[in-house]
């Protein structure tokens, strides 16, 4: 049966015009983020987590419902890796469905928070997965794009190789040329055909013959 996930509907057509002056506010101003109290427990359990599995670490952040965070740890199995979604329901399916891994984490958190918190633990990533994050496809939205908001710097400052997918190309052009103004770095978006999927929105829009992409952000 064929699905039929509907395509990005949007009505911007080309990288946003302020693109350019929101990154450099954000680059020019460290954000001031304030976390929530919940984030501070959670932060300090995948602290002991990682402390006690002592290899690197790697984040699948926007998780959903976990398979790309087990994937990820099983190809990497000498790393530690933090899958964390905001979503109660898609969290609870995760730790349904796969039992507690040596080398992973599904937690639910607000990956803002944990991103800010790891920063000023001064940690750094191996890898940074941020599969299909939400596109906000609405041109007023574009603050809420991850390359528009002010966690964008941490996700920088975490470092590692950063791998975004997305079923919308222009997403993850806007993220590459927000990242070359951040490191002077280019980078390009290619077309992926993914024989085994690496989640569940991959496979969604895979099998609605959605074209698929990815990026890759070595700083
Ligand atoms: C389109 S889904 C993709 C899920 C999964 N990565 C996949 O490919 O199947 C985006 C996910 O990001 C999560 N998300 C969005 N903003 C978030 C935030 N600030 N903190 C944590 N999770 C967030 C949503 O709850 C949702 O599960």
């Amino acid at each position: 049966m064929q699905a039929n996930s509907r395509t990005i509907s949007t009505n911007q057509t080309e990288i946003h015009s302020d693109l350019e002056k929101v990154v450099r506010r954000h680059l020019e101003n460290p954000f001031q983020h304030k976390v929530k109290k919940a984030s501070l427990e959670i932060f300090q359990q995948i602290k002991e987590m990682a402390d006690r599995h002592g290899g690197e670490l790697i984040f699948d952040s926007g998780c959903g419902s976990g398979e790309s965070t087990v994937q990820i740890a099983e190809k990497h199995r000498e790393c530690f890796v933090v899958g964390m979604d905001k979503s109660k329901e898609r969290i609870r399916k995760a730790n349904e469905k796969f039992d507690a891994g040596e080398n992973y984490l599904l937690l639910r958190a607000e990956v803002v928070d944990i991103w800010h918190l790891a920063v000023k633990n001064d940690w750094r990533l191996k890898q940074h997965y941020i599969l299909y994050p939400n596109p906000w496809p609405k041109k007023n939205h574009f603050k809420r794009r991850w390359h528009g908001h002010p966690a964008f710097t941490d996700i920088l400052a975490l470092g590692g190789e950063i791998i975004l997918r997305s079923n919308w190309k222009l997403y993850l052009e806007e993220l590459a040329l927000a990242a070359k103004i951040a490191t002077g770095k280019s980078t390009t978006v290619q077309s992926i055909s993914p024989k085994n999927y690496i989640s569940l929105f991959e496979k969604k829009y895979f099998e609605s013959e959605q074209e698929l992409f990815e990026l890759r952000v070595n700083q």
